[in-house]
């Protein structure tokens, strides 16, 4: 089938920090990149994936799309961090039409809200390694306030908002489009946001383990603010190496380090806790994203504490793009907080 090109939605990755947003023209053998582009948030416009200043960040939104030319309407975005629940249940096979009020009640054991307040989807995995007459299903609650108010922000930014996907799944989804990938590795995708980090181990293409934790580049621009007595848009330029002649730039290196190492003990131990609960799964590659994936030093320390090969997302080398509008150096810059939009981008009107 050939998809026609009005088919796939704009990419918009609606993050703490920044927006970023993407189109692809996608036919059958070839995902041409059309448009990308980021804006930044002011802080404490969203916190902990809550929006806190609508207009603030509508506005940001079509000021965006508006520098990007971006004209189309319908949107796929996508949540994470703590109002989203992601788990894989094991459950008895059954018809087709009893699955959706079956999952629907197993569901209620597995979620630490009222079922009354989340929105459940699912996906039949296959068939348990355990039983025949078992299958594996993944299981994702949303809770319907957040999607509610991410529906709200669509709709002030003028956008329709026709697919709200899960971030981990949008970055899985980029992935799978990146060239030179080895089938026997066990992959974690890592994505270091600035208020989430979200860990994914894929085998053999299949997502093994997922899990969300409140770590972000926020701890480093807590600390700068602290050890420098400065606001937090001077953090920011500080932490991205923007700020000439810093007062202490050896105090900089330490707080990076500092942070650095307490990302790698929080991965290392849901690492360690899935490479023991699965006796003959090690983790061989990791890959990072989001900001966490510019601090000088992290991917060396993470690779020698996990004994695997830690590199940074290179989400533009499975599209097709032309090189005088995207040079080499922007989309290796802005390559590691660009996946999540990119996946989004890749999703089409009628997908589930
Ligand atoms: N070149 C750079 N060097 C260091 N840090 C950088 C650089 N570029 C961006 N950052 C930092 O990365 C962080 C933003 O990362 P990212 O875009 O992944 O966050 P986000 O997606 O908006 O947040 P979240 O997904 O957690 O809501 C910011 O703190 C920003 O200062
Ligand atoms: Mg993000």
């Amino acid at each position: 089938m050939v998809f026609s090109k009005k088919d796939h939605l704009v990419g918009l990755d609606i993050g703490s920090s920044s927006i970023k947003v993407a189109e692809l023209q996608i036919s059958r053998n070839k995902k041409i990149l059309k448009k990308f582009g980021m804006k930044s948030l002011a802080p404490g416009a969203i916190v902990e994936g809550r929006i806190m200043d609508m207009e603030a960040v509508a506005k940001t939104i079509r000021d965006l799309l508006r520098s990007q030319k971006i004209r189309k309407k319908d949107v796929a975005i996508s949540t994470g961090g703590h109002s989203v629940v992601i788990k894989t249940i094991n459950t008895a096979k059954m018809p087709e039409k009893d699955i959706q009020e079956s999952i629907v009640a197993e569901a209620e054991q597995y979620i630490p809200y009222d079922i009354g307040d989340v929105n459940i989807d699912y996906q039949i995995l296959g068939e348990s390694q355990f039983s025949p007459d078992q299958m594996n299903v993944l299981l994702v609650a949303v809770k319907k306030d957040l999607v509610a108010e991410y529906m709200d922000l669509t709709a002030s930014a003028g956008l329709n908002a026709k697919i709200i996907d899960v971030d981990t799944f949008a970055l899985q989804n980029i992935y799978e489009t990146v060239p030179g990938q080895d089938p026997k590795d066990v992959t974690l995708l890592l994505d270091i946001g600035a208020s989430k980090t979200s860990l994914n181990i894929l085998k053999g293409g299949t997502s093994v383990m997922m899990r969300d934790n409140d770590s972000g580049t926020h701890q480093i621009i807590e600390q700068i603010c602290s050890r420098f007595e400065t606001d937090l848009p001077e953090a920011e330029k500080i932490l991205q190496g923007l700020v000439e002649n810093v007062p202490d730039p050896e105090a900089v290196a330490l707080i990076l380090d500092d942070i650095a190492n307490i990302w790698c003990s929080e991965i290392c131990e849901v690492v360690n806790t899935f490479q023991s609960n699965t006796n003959d799964t090690r983790v061989t590659k990791v890959v990072l994203s989001g900001g966490g994936a510019y601090i000088p030093g992290f991917a060396h320390t993470l690779g020698s504490e996990l004994s695997a090969e830690v590199g940074t997302i290179s989400p533009f080398d499975g599209l097709h793009l032309d090189e005088k509008k995207f040079s080499a150096a922007f989309t290796s810059r802005v390559g590691p907080q660009a996946p999540i939009a990119l996946g989004l981008a890749l999703r089409r009107v009628d997908d589930k």
